[in-house]
C-alpha cells in the first residue's frame, strides 16, 4: 500500500471560508474525506500548520519513509528557503500543487522555492490538483 501525505501549509485550515472565490467552498476536511473514499488502498495521511518550522519538521519526518509528499506551502512557497531547502534534502518524491493559478495572481506568487527541487507541479485545478498529484503517484 502506498503511504502518501498531504501537507498543507499556512490559512489553508481556513479553506471554505477563506476568499472562496478564489479557493472555493469546501472544506479541506470535506475534501478529504471523500478522497479517503475513492482511495482506499493508499495509505494516505493529512497535515496542516501555520507555521514554517512545523511543515519543515514534518517534511523532515516522512521525507525518508513514504512514497509520496503532496506540498501545498501557500505562502511559504514564495518565501521560505527553509522549505525549499527540505525538499530538496529528502528522498521522498513531492508534487507542489496549489489550488489557484498562481501564475495567474500577482508577481509575487509567480515565485516558488519548491518547484526546483519538487517531481512535479500542479496548480490552478481547485482541489482536484491534490487528487491529480495523488493520482500521479499510484
Ligand atoms: C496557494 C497559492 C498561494 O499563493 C497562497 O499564498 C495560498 C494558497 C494555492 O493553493 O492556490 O495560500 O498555495
Amino acid at each position: 500500500m502506498k503511504k502518501i501525505i498531504i501537507i498543507n501549509g499556512p490559512n489553508l485550515n481556513l479553506l471554505g471560508k477563506r476568499e472562496p472565490n478564489i479557493y472555493g467552498s469546501l472544506t479541506f476536511t470535506e475534501f478529504y474525506d471523500t478522497v479517503k473514499e475513492k482511495y482506499p488502498n493508499v495509505a494516505l495521511e493529512y497535515f496542516q500548520s501555520n507555521i514554517e518550522g512545523e511543515l519543515i519538521d514534518k517534511i523532515q519526518e516522512s521525507g525518508f519513509s513514504y512514497d509520496g509528499i503532496v506540498l501545498n506551502a501557500a505562502a511559504y512557497t514564495h518565501t521560505s528557503i527553509g522549505i525549499g531547502d527540505a525538499v530538496k534534502a529528502i528522498e521522498t518524491p513531492v508534487i507542489e500543487v496549489h489550488i489557484s493559478n498562481t501564475f495567474g495572481r500577482e508577481e509575487f506568487r509567480h515565485q516558488s522555492y519548491i518547484s526546483a527541487n519538487a517531481k512535479g507541479v500542479i496548480l490552478g485545478f481547485g482541489l482536484q490538483s491534490y487528487e491529480l498529484a495523488i493520482q500521479s503517484f499510484i
